[in-house]
């Protein structure tokens, strides 16, 4: 009988259930991390005395080398060793001899697998906060180039009112800056040990938690040992704003896809981020937004998936709870290709001024600034939204845009419009005009982009 927790049994455990049950296929990517918690554990178990230093000592030059191994990638993990904790456990016996029996002392699978997804969570939030910065940095670049590109400003897809196109990647950028501090403050929860938890209830050993954190760089403890080895709503949390950052992106990308249509064309792609037809020589297609908006929705299932988890587990631990690692990793690695992509693509993007400005030259979103010129004259703005609607109407069956219509044009509508009616209605002044804190007003633009460098140097 091989198995570490074979003692209590008479049978082999059927094949198809050691395959079932098994988690090492995806759970040795938590190797370091595993090692990392033994080690800090054994230390700790040493200096309190619970086990002799210098086997506290055996085992970690032991864990030392399976490291070694690890990195080197020569472990070769077993499926009838079931996870990493009893893989790396049966290394070091083998490695080191029966003093490495002595490892799991005062300690459960239950607390130790816990601590180390907090601990991997840890690192890939740290590195996700610097990718996001990097994305950041990228729209921060092009929009600091774009302060006076004006691009049509939309509603329900409609030309609303025209747009500084440094204001509307600005917009993105503040979204990603929440974003960040949503992953900032999760880490605060990413943040609590559960190891000492035992497998519930605690243990019987006069363990030091204290220090144990304090090894490993934990902030907090779980005061309840329950708690700790049963609940995943640190992983909730980060899948959450896993879901939410995809959202942005996803956003972002349908824009791009829309941009960079032959319809739009406001901006082109870089060669070097699209891809071709295999049918269709002339297709140049954005397929990574396109695949980024896509990935989306793996990121919502990973979420709703753990949620559907979690829900009706009684306290404590219960195998389910296995089920909390494929969908993290998978929203790990969805979010670091989708932001390492997302910033070179924003980078290399051409921004095709002509072709916007064109558009804005072409449609009546400086209409709402006819409406406040009269507003100014004294006229109640229902009014002269009523008036406004009249020429706009006029316009159009006149075919004109409201820049071509005469000064007498102007007056049969309303004796308040004065000659200066054509400079409120240049686009560059009615983007200029609207010089309210938030606004895309030049000024406020290039205040803003000061406002999102100074985020990004904390
Ligand atoms: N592989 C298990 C998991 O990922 C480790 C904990 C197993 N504990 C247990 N009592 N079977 O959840």
């Amino acid at each position: 009988m091989s198995k570490l927790w074979g003692g209590r049994f008479t049978k082999e455990t059927n094949k198809l259930v050691e395959e079932f049950t098994a988690s090492i296929s995806f759970d040795q990517k938590l190797a370091k991390e595993d090692i990392a918690g033994s080690m800090a554990h054994v230390q700790m178990l040493g200096e309190c005395g619970i086990i002799p230093m210098e086997d506290a000592s055996k085992i970690k030059d032991g864990l030392l080398a399976i490291k070694k191994m690890v990195d080197a990638n020569e472990v070769e993990f077993l499926v009838e060793d079931e996870d990493i904790h009893m893989n790396i456990e049966k290394l070091l016996i083998e490695k080191i001899g029966p003093v490495g029996g002595k490892l799991h002392t005062g300690r459960s699978r239950n607390d130790q697998v816990a601590t180390d997804m907090h601990l991997y969570l840890r690192t890939k939030t740290t590195e996700l906060i610097k990718l996001i910065e990097d994305v950041q940095q990228a729209l921060i670049g092009q929009a600091k180039e774009h302060i006076h590109t004006l691009i049509p400003g939309y509603t329900h897809l409609q030309r609303a009112q025209p747009v500084s196109f440094a204001h509307h990647l600005m917009a993105y950028f503040w979204m990603f800056e929440r974003d960040k501090e949503r992953l900032i403050d999760s880490l605060k929860r990413v943040n609590w040990l559960p190891l000492g938890s035992g497998a519930l209830a605690g243990t019987t050993f006069p363990i030091n938690r204290e220090r144990v954190a304090e090894i490993l760089g934990f902030e907090t403890i779980y005061p309840n040992s329950m708690d700790a080895v049963s609940d995943r709503d640190f992983i909730l949390e980060f899948l959450s704003v896993g879901s939410i950052i995809m959202t942005h992106i996803s956003r972002f990308s349908e824009e791009l896809v829309i941009w960079s249509s032959q319809e739009f064309q406001f901006v082109e792609l870089d060669d070097s981020f699209c891809t071709g037809s295999s049918i269709m020589p002339q297709k140049k297609n954005p397929d990574v937004p396109e695949l980024l908006r896509g990935k989306t929705g793996r990121a919502y299932g990973n979420l709703i998936g753990l949620l559907t988890v979690l829900k009706g587990l009684p306290l404590a631990y219960n195998k389910d709870l296995q089920e909390d690692k494929e969908g993290m990793f998978d929203t790990v690695v969805t979010l670091e290709g989708a932001l390492k992509l997302l910033a070179p693509m924003i980078e290399t993007m051409t921004v095709k001024k002509d072709v916007m400005r064109k558009a804005i030259n072409n449609d009546f979103s400086n209409a709402t600034d006819i409406a406040d010129y009269l507003v100014r004259k004294g006229l109640p703005f229902r009014e002269a939204h009523e008036v406004i609607g009249k020429i706009v109407l006029y316009a159009i069956q006149a075919n004109k845009f409201l820049l071509d219509l005469s000064f007498e044009e102007y007056q049969s509508f309303s004796p308040l419009f004065n000659e200066d009616i054509y400079e409120v209605l240049a686009p560059e002044h009615v983007v200029a005009v609207r010089n309210s804190f938030g606004g895309t007003a030049p000024e406020q633009v290039e205040y803003q982009i000061k406002l999102a460098e100074g985020k990004l140097q904390r």
